[in-house]
């Protein structure tokens, strides 16, 4: 089966594309959400395409041929800086949050618990913080944090101790060594893996997402001409309260008008059909 963008009509319906517009898809990952907009542009219109991963652009920049898409290895925190976009303002921002496939399955990017990879989870392999040095070098109380913070995790304090206590011995080098550190401490596993929520704390963690998505929130309200649209679709809680608290008081002071207030969540069939867009929620605003 082919992989389809998560929410892709819900996306389409809710950005209400203008065919001569300016679209920005601050999170172009596999290209998929990118193709729907650009079928619906006319020959004027334009896509500015971003990701903080340079293989995703570079794959993209394969897959995809189209003389009206641009392609930027930029965070989105910083997409009020797009060159040319000083003056002009754009008719919609879509930000599809989280890591791709692309990043999951491949191995050596340190993101997936099967395998033996050093652990990374750097998005962009320019930064410098990666998943090794939070495990080896941070303290047990901010490895809690982290594991409580971002993840929700239950056993937060019991699996922060757990790896204290391992790397004293020796380093966790690899993502399969941490994941049979915290699955010692689960014992039983259901059908979700218990090292999944450690994995999501660390990888938000390491790409510092929620303080990005804060700062690319603002920013894209900032290029957003009158009128236009700024769709997110977030896939865990800790994002969607960024994104809902963000809507609920830029609404409050004037800025934009919330589409929906409650939002939207994939069909039975989608999540049946794609089964990493089932916690995906897509919130939606329009510039006032
Ligand atoms: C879920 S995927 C997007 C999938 C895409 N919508 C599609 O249809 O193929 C998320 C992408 O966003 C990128 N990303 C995550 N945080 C980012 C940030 N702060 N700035 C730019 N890109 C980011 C990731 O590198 C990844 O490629």
């Amino acid at each position: 089966m082919v992989h389809r963008p998560v929410l892709l009509d819900e996306v389409m319906e809710m950005l209400d594309i203008k065919e001569d517009g300016i679209y920005v898809d601050a999170t172009i990952g596999g290209g998929g959400h990118a193709e729907a907009i650009l079928s619906r542009l006319s020959e004027r219109g334009t896509l500015i395409g971003l990701d903080r991963d340079e293989e995703a652009l570079k794959r993209v920049a394969q897959r995809i041929k189209d003389r009206r898409l641009r392609l930027l290895h930029l965070n989105f925190a910083d997409m009020d800086r797009i060159p040319d976009l000083t003056q002009v303002k754009v008719n919609g921002v879509l930000m599809d949050l989280g890591v791709s496939m692309y990043q999951l399955k491949d191995e050596e990017r340190g993101f997936s618990f099967y395998s033996d990879a050093p652990l990374d989870m750097r998005m962009d392999r320019r930064s410098t913080l990666t998943a090794w040095e939070i495990v080896n070098t941070w303290s047990r109380e901010r490895i809690e944090e982290v594991l409580r913070g971002y993840a929700d995790e239950k056993r937060a304090g019991a699996i922060a101790r757990r790896i204290v206590q391992a790397r004293q011995k020796r380093r966790i080098n690899t993502c399969r060594e941490l994941a049979d550190l915290v699955m010692s401490v689960y014992r039983r596993r259901g059908r979700i893996h218990p090292a999944t929520r450690t994995f999501q704390a660390l990888r938000i963690a390491v790409n510092r997402e929620i303080e990005a998505l804060q700062d690319g929130l603002k920013a894209a309200v900032e290029i957003l001409a009158r009128g236009g649209r700024l769709c997110v679709i977030s896939y865990h809680s800790a994002e969607d309260r960024v994104v809902k608290f963000f809507l609920r008081d830029a609404e409050r002071q004037g800025i934009l008008r919330r589409i929906n207030k409650k939002p939207i969540t994939p069909s039975e069939r989608e999540k049946r059909e794609n089964p990493s867009s089932r916690s995906a929620k897509l919130r939606a605003g329009e510039r006032i």
